[in-house]
């Protein structure tokens, strides 16, 4: 099985994914929509091949997708993992990949949703909060949940709470990954 990560920042999630051995998937491209991404420099050292598309050079989010699906099936992708990719994915690679697109969210959702969600949980108060690996439908963070894990937030500062929200995210994420896909 062929997968592809599309990510549009840091990549630490898309690195923690890749240096995993699988047995029956290969994770072989990185789309990502900012040429200047860090995560594109992490793609290289693992001689991961990347495509970045722009949405601004397209005149529609569709057109945009298309030019997408076209290399995702050049490539015979037959799986997508969301990792800290800034867009919501549309009905053109909805459509597409039924079922076939999975997201990592810094929340236990349905709490905290959108791309603030360490610190709306942390501003809150709760004491408890985590990572969720989920579905992609049409709804913001809003797919079937795959995996969840839960962090407890004690007295951690803002920024500890980060590192430890990230370190459960790249074991989660590759956990379900396996369990899911290989
Ligand atoms: C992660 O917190 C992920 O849950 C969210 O975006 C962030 C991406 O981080 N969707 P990185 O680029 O993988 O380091």
């Amino acid at each position: 099985m062929k997968v592809a990560v599309f990510a549009s920042g840091n990549g630490s999630n898309f690195e923690a994914l890749v240096k995993e051995k699988y047995n029956k998937i290969d994770i072989c491209l990185l789309i990502c929509d900012k040429k200047n991404a860090y995560v594109i420099e992490r793609a290289k050292k693992y001689n991961i091949k990347t495509l970045v598309f722009t949405l601004k050079s397209y005149e529609s989010k569709e057109a945009y997708e298309i030019d997408i699906l076209n290399k995702l099936k050049e490539e015979k992708i037959d799986f997508i993992l969301l990792a800290g990719y800034m867009k919501i994915i549309g009905h053109v690679l909805l459509d597409n990949y039924k079922d076939k697109i999975i997201n990592i969210h810094p929340s236990l959702l349905p709490s905290f949703k959108g791309s603030n969600a360490i610190k709306d949980a942390y501003d809150y108060g709760v004491k408890v909060t985590g990572v969720t690996i989920h579905y992609v439908n049409n709804e913001l963070d809003g797919g079937k949940i795959i995996n969840q894990d839960v962090v407890y937030v004690k007295d951690l500062s803002l920024e500890d709470l980060e590192n430890e929200i990230h370190k459960l995210e790249h074991k989660l994420y590759v956990k379900t990954v396996k369990d899911l896909l290989d």
